[in-house]
Order: structure tokens, then C-alpha cells, then sequence
């Protein structure tokens, strides 16, 4: 059966792009029934929507005047996914506070179906700490907000915040409608409204801006992990190291490049109820030289290190420690007894330890032993998103025992 999109326009001006998105919906075979929210009317008409969707578009709680006909209740029901698209920092604060005081919010309050929320704002209001606060009790909530781009803004800024291009949009509705459990917010899959943040990938520590330590993780464990957490329905915060592999669907990638980069963006993601440290950090930076380093004669340039902050110890001793935190340890020989010295000296609750002496860096499979409080569990050698499975049920077991 065609599946049917209930879309609220926001008030921004990335409320034009809500047009092009309608034609895509259209396009890819769903239908698309629209609300224009108050701000939104300032950007874009009802004329224009109904035009584009070629349906009734709906403004006011008001206009709804037969309640047994088309009820704001009904109007939600019949969709098979509600898109709030563009989501301002208004939209998102309501959302969160459970505000029900116009059409858009009533019925964001009064749905069962998947939402999906696609945020537009400037830059500073989309870094605001109630915003942030805001999008991450929305993904506890189990809704899917979209991470924004990058970029010029409307209003001449430069940063996060612009609207994805609808065509991304457009790839983040198939998924939430192909998700076995996408059709209703009362069927929920085992991880729903959990929120986990995982690192993965190397860092890169500059030299020079030619330049840059790094290391040979491949970040394929890590988002493979990241994958299998968000298809059991956790909302996944990846934070990402530079690796060459696609973000996996339905999962909020941030890119960074340094350790303390990478420890800025977990703080910055928390809270969390479980985050897997699965980054291979740095463990030491350079003083890094503004210009190339010229070269000297033969003698080498003397290279300062200096210690980064270790990402998952720190985490361990933060005020909003994740309920569940787990490190990786590569080791190369006495696996076992250097991982439960790690899960001492850095204060998690499981450490997965991997022997690196073989192919495992950059590799496709991985042999490890899940070291906790409890003992040791050691699985046989197996592909990397089978371990990430396993582990994925391990978590679930720990997180949501009843399910
Ligand atoms: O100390 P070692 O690097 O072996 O510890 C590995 C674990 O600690 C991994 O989970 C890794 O992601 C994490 N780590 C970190 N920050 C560092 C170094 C390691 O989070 N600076």
C-alpha cells in the first residue's frame, strides 16, 4: 500500500526546500499531506502545498472543525511517518516540553506514529545548550532527529544548521518506513529510546598542516557496532575520526579529527545510557607548526609530544557518566591481563579486548573476549559486524533485560 507522509512545515527559510522534498515524496510513490505552522505561513503559502501535494493543507487547531471526520488525532493516525521538516529551535523545544498549543505541536503530541524531525536554524541557536539539550531528550523520546549540514547560512553565518538536502531527506524516510519496526511508536524495537554514543576511526594529531600522527584503525568495527545499534533502535551518536566509510542509515555522525576533538564531541553528545569507546585515539599530540616544516640539512626536526586526554577514562569521572560505558583494548600479547587492568585503571563496565598482532586493523573479522567485573567471555573469530551483532545483544540484554 502507498505509504503516507504527514509533513509539518516549519517557520524558517529552509521552508522552500519543503516543497522540493514534497515533489521527491511524491516521486519515490507515497503521499504527502501537509501542516503550515503559523511561522512557516510567513516563508511559504498553503496555496503552494496544496498545489505541490495535491492535498487539503491544514494551518490552524481551528480549522478542523469536524472532529469525527478529520480530528487532529486522525490526521496524525493515518500517516505512516510524521516529518517535521523544517524543525526550528522552537518546533524542537515544544517538542520536547510536550507543548501542545497550535496544530503542528497538538498533533506531534497526540500521534503513535515514527516521527522524524529535520532541523533548520542558525548556527548559534542550533550550539545553544537548550537546544542541544532539547534534541537529545527528542532521541531519548525515540524520535530521529536529523543532524544538520554544514555550511554558508541564510543568515551569513558560516556553520551547523543548515537543512539536509531533501534528497537526504528524502533516503532518511525510506529508512524509518523500511525499519521493521517503523510503523507504529508502540511496537518498539529493543533499543528504542536508548541513546548510545560510540567513537570509531583513528584520530589525526598535526605536525604541520601538511602533516599528522595517526594510526591504522580503519573504523570498521566501530561503525559496524554503530549500524547494528541503530537497526535494534537505538538513537547512535557516532563520533568519527577520519576513516573512508559511509555513515551508517539512521545514525547521527560527527566528524572530528584530533583526540581532544573527539572528547569535545562526547561531551557535547552526552547524556547517554551507554557509550562503546571503540576510537583508536592518539595517545599522544605534537606541537603543531602553523606553516610546513622546512626540511634542515639531515637533521631531523625534534617532534614535542605531549599527552592527549584519555576520552574514556575522563568519561568514567563525568557528572553524566553513561550507565553503561565500554572500552576496546588492542593489545598485541597477555591480552587478557592487560584488559583487566584496564577495566580498573580506566573505570568501565566491560573492556572488549582484540589481539592486533594479526590482519585485525583495517580487516574484515575480529576475535575477542568481553572482560567484566563478572568474568570473561571469549567468541570465536568472526566477521566484524557479526561481533558487532553479538555485542549488540549483549547490550540489549543490559540495557532492556525484559525484552
Ligand atoms: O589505553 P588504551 O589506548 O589501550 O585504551 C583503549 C581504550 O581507551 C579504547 O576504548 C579507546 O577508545 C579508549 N581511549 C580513549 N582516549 C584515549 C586513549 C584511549 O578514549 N586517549
Amino acid at each position: 500500500m502507498e505509504k503516507r507522509i504527514l509533513l509539518i512545515v516549519g517557520g524558517g527559510i529552509a521552508a522552500y526546500k519543503a516543497c522540493e522534498l514534497i515533489r521527491l515524496i511524491r516521486k519515490a510513490g507515497m503521499t504527502v499531506r501537509c501542516v503550515l505552522t503559523d511561522g512557516g505561513a510567513q516563508f511559504i503559502t498553503p496555496m503552494t502545498l496544496a498545489a505541490l501535494s495535491e492535498q487539503p493543507v491544514h494551518t490552524s487547531l481551528w480549522d478542523l472543525k469536524d472532529e469525527a471526520e478529520m480530528g487532529h488525532i486522525q490526521l496524525s493516525r493515518e500517516a505512516d511517518l510524521v516529518v517535521v521538516c523544517p524543525a526550528t529551535a522552537d518546533l524542537l523545544a515544544k517538542m520536547a516540553a510536550g507543548i501542545a498549543d497550535s496544530l503542528a505541536t497538538t498533533l506531534l503530541l497526540a500521534t503513535d506514529k515514527p516521527v522524524l524531525a529535520v532541523p533548520a536554524m542558525n548556527v548559534r541557536m542550533w550550539d545553544h545548550a537548550a537546544t542541544r539539550r532539547n534534541v537529545a531528550q527528542l532521541r531519548v523520546d525515540g524520535i530521529t532527529v536529523m543532524q544538520p549540514d554544514q555550511g554558508p547560512m541564510a543568515c551569513g553565518e558560516f556553520g551547523e544548521g543548515r537543512l539536509p538536502e531533501p534528497e537526504a531527506i528524502l533516503a532518511e524516510i525510506e529508512r524509518r518506513l523500511s525499519q521493521p519496526f517503523a510503523s507504529s511508536m508502540i511496537e518498539k524495537p529493543p533499543l528504542t529510546g536508548k541513546h548510545i554514543l560510540i567513537t570509531a576511526g583513528p584520530t589525526h594529531e598535526p605536525i604541520d598542516p601538511v602533516r599528522y600522527i595517526a594510526n591504522r584503525s580503519s573504523g570498521k568495527q566501530g561503525y559496524a557496532i554503530a549500524a547494528a545499534l541503530a537497526q535494534a533502535g537505538a538513537n547512535v551518536s557516532l563520533v568519527s575520526g577520519p576513516v573512508a566509510l559511509s555513515t551508517p542509515p539512521g545514525v547521527t555522525r560527527i566528524d572530528v579529527e584530533t583526540a581532544r576533538e573527539m572528547q569535545a564531541a562526547v561531551y557535547a553528545a552526552l547524556p547517554a545510557d551507554a557509550a562503546i569507546m571503540v576510537a583508536a585515539v592518539a595517545d599522544w599530540r605534537a606541537e603543531a607548526n602553523g606553516q610546513k616544516i622546512k626540511k634542515k640539512g639531515n637533521t631531523p626536526p625534534p617532534l614535542t609530544l605531549t599527552e592527549n586526554p584519555d576520552i574514556l577514562a575522563g568519561l568514567a569521572q563525568h557528572p553524566q557518566r553513561p550507565g553503561l560505558l565500554i572500552g576496546f583494548a588492542a593489545e598485541t600479547e597477555n591480552i587478557l591481563d592487560h584488559a583487566r587492568a584496564k577495566l580498573a585503571r580506566k573505570g568501565c563496565d566491560w573492556i572488549v579486548a582484540n589481539d592486533v598482532s594479526g590482519d585485525v586493523m583495517g580487516g574484515e573479522t575480529n576475535s575477542v573476549h568481553i572482560v567484566s567485573k563478572d568474568g570473561t567471555e571469549s567468541w570465536e573469530k568472526l566477521p566484524k559486524d557479526a561481533v558487532a551483532r553479538k555485542l549488540t545483544e549483549k547490550i540489549i540484554h543490559a540495557l532492556a533485560p525484559a525484552s
